[in-house]
């Protein structure tokens, strides 16, 4: 681990982050992440990303979307409690208060750090519990992360504004010189670490959550098989539902289930009507599937008749 802070020390503030803490001594990656509760490969994929610019197949299922999730809500308060104040504090002190032009930068800077506070903010509201949810198994029907990706934007923007007034037109002098030159470096530090955050966000957390979502889609789909195949009522299905079911899925009428049965066509009604209560299938394919599943027709017969 030691290496690859020495050689990345950039990699100090997603340390952080990722709640790994210092004083790890000679230990590897693996066996500080492992003994900090830090899924190791997520945490490698984003230095990987994030020094050598490497992405991951869209398809990568090994990384955990709740160790990037954590590493993104520390991000945010990071920046947001610690950065964004810091650098501010830091302006003032190497600003002239009595320039027009340092009221400017600053009054510049407190929009930037607005606009990327309600950035975060939105990403705080809508999307990390919307994948908290999608941990929990739960899946919103009006929302997917193809929906935040589409309208997730660039946030340097004015940031980038405020370091190039900075350097064109502002006259240094002295000790404030140094002092400017300083917070310059930290607002070009702080520019390329927000550039971070938001690939991080796009290129590895968005394709991890399209994954999480297909996962569940397709669970639920299972769930509802399994729900056809087992009775969700609970109520037991009668010999004459098994018999009218057999008969739908042969794909007689009423008329002729009735005639077939030496019934009513009122009772057949009224078994269909039972039928669908106990077992909550409401399609001809969803009673096939339960018919099959339990043996009430014979599937290669079916299969062979249809
Ligand atoms: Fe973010
Ligand atoms: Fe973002």
């Amino acid at each position: 681990m030691i290496d690859l802070i020495s050689d990345n020390y950039s990699m100090l503030q997603g340390l952080g982050a990722f709640g790994i803490r210092l004083g790890f001594g000679d230990k590897t990656v693996e066996e500080v992440c492992r003994e900090q509760g830090v899924d190791s490969y997520t945490f490698l994929t984003v230095v990987n990303f994030l020094i050598n610019g490497y992405v991951p197949k869209e398809t990568d299922d090994k990384i955990s979307v709740r160790t990037l999730l954590g590493y993104l809500k520390a991000s945010h308060r990071y920046f947001l409690d610690f950065q964004l104040p810091a650098i501010r504090k830091k302006l003032e002190e190497s600003l002239n208060p009595n320039d027009n032009l340092a009221t400017l930068i600053l009054r510049l800077y407190d929009e930037y750090a607005h606009d990327i506070s309600v950035h975060m903010k939105y990403e705080e509201k809508t999307l990390f519990p919307y994948v908290e949810a999608l941990l929990m198994g739960d899946q919103k029907p009006n929302y997917n992360v193809d929906i935040f990706s589409k309208h997730h934007s660039d946030t340097t923007g004015k940031f980038h504004e405020v370091k190039n007034i900075i350097i064109k037109y502002l006259p240094h002098d002295g000790l404030a010189n140094n002092q400017l030159t300083d917070t310059l470096y930290d607002i070009y530090n702080n520019e390329e670490w927000l550039c971070n955050h938001s690939n991080v966000e796009e290129v590895l957390f968005v394709p991890a959550i399209r994954i999480l979502e297909k996962q569940l889609k397709h669970d639920d789909v299972s769930a509802r098989i399994s729900n056809i195949i087992n009775n969700v009522d609970g109520s037991e299905i009668s010999e004459r539902e098994k018999e009218i079911i057999v008969c739908l899925v042969q794909g007689m009428s009423n008329k002729e289930i009735a005639n077939h049965l030496f019934i009513s066509i009122n009772t057949v009604i009224t078994h269909r009507r039972n039928i669908v209560r106990k077992l909550q299938i409401h399609s001809l394919a969803g009673l096939t599937i339960y018919a099959i599943a339990n043996n009430l027709i014979d599937q290669k017969l079916f299969t062979q008749q249809n």
